[in-house]
């Protein structure tokens, strides 16, 4: 018997204005799409924003529905949209914002399990490592420079 550890890794910035200009634009533009989230049910509002490498930005918020599983998260909404108009494209940069109507947000709100697999999916495509910015309403923005630090042990098309 032996244990095995993981480690996983995480840079951590105080404030938009410590990020790469192209970041700061791509977080607002996040920040924006967030406010006109459809969600009704939990008042919790996600906003996504995909930097391509051709230049072209894609955004998605969370489409929520009166049954309740048949909504889509922001980030899947998002990087399904890629993969469908630019299918050739590689994901460079993905900013994450999430606020609720109730109560400030203050620390970063990470993609949940099933985007994080979503994502896993688009990195293995592109065979390139896709930087996931992600905060709050306000407060700190962490980085992950891949998806593999947010799901480490990723199930991928190798293991079918
Ligand atoms: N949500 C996202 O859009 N992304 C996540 O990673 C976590 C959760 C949405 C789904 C639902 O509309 C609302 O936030 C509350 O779970």
């Amino acid at each position: 018997m032996k244990n095995i550890s993981i480690n996983t890794q995480l840079t951590v910035f105080e404030s938009l204005s410590e990020l790469p200009q192209n970041i700061q634009q791509l977080m607002q533009q996040a920040v924006t799409i967030r406010k006109k989230a459809y969600a009704p049910y939990s008042n919790f509002r996600v906003g996504a924003a995909l930097l391509l490498d051709n230049g072209q930005i894609v955004l998605g918020s969370n489409q929520e529905n009166a049954a309740y599983p048949s909504g889509l998260c922001a980030e899947r909404v998002a990087i399904f949209h890629a993969g469908a108009v630019a299918p050739e494209a590689k994901i460079v940069a993905m900013a994450i914002t999430a606020a609720s109507d109730t109560n400030q947000t203050q620390s970063p709100i990470p993609p949940c399990g099933a985007c994080r697999q979503s994502i896993a999916e688009y990195e293995f495509k592109q065979e390139q490592s896709i930087p996931i910015y992600f905060m709050g309403e306000i407060g700190n923005i962490y980085l992950s420079d891949s998806l593999k630090n947010l799901l480490p042990f990723t199930f991928d098309k190798n293991f079918l």
